[in-house]
């Protein structure tokens, strides 16, 4: 298949992904405040002393034990950079002293628990668990996500190790009863674990940093490694994930090592996150690919691949320091390279690497080039995977299931203070100029939307 009759293809199937999307039908899962709440949030956003606040915020978010400390250095860090502008006035009243010595009225005033209700499937497992069946019913495979990160203290350290624990007893025991579903069990190379975790390495130390000395690594590996042994037992899937730049290298060397112990070969599947916003991707997509030819293990190794998430602070911190910024600034040349990571992921699995490529994104065109080339390939429908985030790919998710592709949702879980970071994540991402969603949302052409980049 040339070029243009590739082009022609992802044509046709992003048409078909846009049909589907707007015919979704999410089952009680699309949320009616959606746009009121998106336009209320870009207002705010828009605004970029109040975009920097909120950002610095996640900094201070780890110090954060409760609601009320939040909701209080949140409205601080707010009110600070917003003094005099319009937004801040509106932010002002709602972050008025009334409200923050009654915190639950102060989050919601700032739209951020009704956020949180969008983003955060529950506080855990057995709360989310009525909305992961649902899900498997309506032909979406989940992984869970459990919030939390850039943990201070040792013993938080443990405490997110032991919530993975049970975590993953929980969905084991809870995805048992769901009824068979060929194409979210199963590919060609075997079966595909209903229990799937993502865990965030910087949760399980404090001491995840650039150069990390091997001592103070030690206890995420003996963490990582019990989570890896109580995966293999239950027969479930755990996914590592990936963060900011500088703790990379120390949770794949981590990942990497561990996996490639004797007691892990035929065992549990395992996958990691590749950011193709770095610009520097290829290089790493070529070391995991290496490391797979080198460690052939009887598990197949799924690779996600994001577009990433830390984007202003990859850029704030580059700045900061006077570095040239490890991301790509452009939007096109980043949907392009993502393009072509995804061919090169493809590509990959099609030379028969025990590879399970996971394609994670909300933009149209990056999905259906992603089916689009697999299919060219004659790769079997199974052999490519989708992936999306609760609250921002609900209706993604029904269209890719409507296609009859398999779809996973990332489904956070665990309370606001814990998942604040993310939150926030979502909200610059959700506010971004180059957002796929938003340009969606405020109607613009498919046609356009399916440009190749
Ligand atoms: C995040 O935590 C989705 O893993 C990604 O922002």
């Amino acid at each position: 298949m040339d070029d243009a009759q590739l082009e022609e293809r992802v044509h046709e199937c992003g048409q078909r992904l846009a049909a589907g999307l707007a015919g979704a039908d999410t089952g009680g899962l699309r949320h009616p405040l959606a746009a009121g709440e998106r336009r209320m949030m870009r207002s705010l956003i828009g605004d970029p002393r109040l975009r920097a606040a909120l950002f610095r915020f996640v900094d201070v978010r780890p110090a954060c034990h409760s609601r009320t400390e939040l909701v209080r250095h949140l409205s601080e860090f707010l009110e600070e950079a917003g003094a005099g502008s319009g937004n801040a006035r509106r932010l002002a009243r709602l972050t008025g002293r009334r409200e923050l010595t009654l915190p639950t009225a102060g989050a919601a005033g700032l739209g951020v628990a009704s956020m949180a209700h969008r983003f955060i499937a529950g506080e855990d497992a057995q709360a989310a668990a009525p909305e992961l069946s649902s899900l498997w019913e309506q032909g979406r495979c989940v992984t869970l996500d459990l919030l939390g990160e850039a943990t201070l203290t040792e013993s938080e350290g443990e405490r997110y190790a032991q919530r993975c624990t049970q975590t993953l007893r929980a969905l084991a025991q809870m995805s048992a009863g769901w009824a068979p579903n060929q194409l979210l069990e199963h590919d060609g190379l075997g079966p595909l674990p209903r229990a799937n975790l993502s865990v965030k390495v910087s949760a399980l130390t404090p001491h995840l940093r650039a150069n990390a000395p091997e001592r103070a690594l030690s206890a995420a590996r003996d963490r990582l490694l019990e989570l890896l042994r109580l995966a293999r037992e239950l027969d479930a899937h755990l996914h590592v994930d990936m963060e900011s730049l500088d703790t990379r290298e120390s949770i794949t060397e981590l990942f990497l090592e561990l996996l490639a112990l004797d007691e892990f070969a035929d065992g549990p599947p395992a996958g990691i996150v590749l950011q193709g916003y770095l610009t520097d991707s290829e290089e790493q997509l070529e070391r995991l690919l290496g490391w797979l030819e080198q460690h052939p293990r009887g598990a197949p190794f799924t690779i996600r691949l994001v577009k990433g998430a830390y984007w202003d602070h990859e850029v704030v911190l580059a700045a900061q320091h006077g570095w040239r910024a490890p991301v790509f600034t452009d939007r096109r040349s980043c949907d392009r390279h993502y393009e072509h990571l995804t061919r090169r992921l493809l590509d990959a699995r099609a030379g028969g690497m025990a590879l399970r490529p996971a394609i994670a994104s909300h933009n149209l065109r990056s999905l259906a080039h992603a089916i689009a080339y697999s299919d060219a390939l004659g790769l079997a429908p199974d052999a490519l995977e989708l992936q999306v985030l609760r609250g921002l790919g609900d209706d993604t998710a029904a269209a890719i299931a409507t296609y009859g592709r398999r779809v996973r949702v990332y489904c956070p879980v665990g309370d606001l203070v814990a998942g604040m970071a993310y939150l926030v994540r979502r909200l610059l991402e959700n506010t971004s100029n180059d957002s796929f969603l938003a340009a969606q949302t405020t109607g613009a052409d498919i046609n356009l939307l399916l440009e190749r980049p």
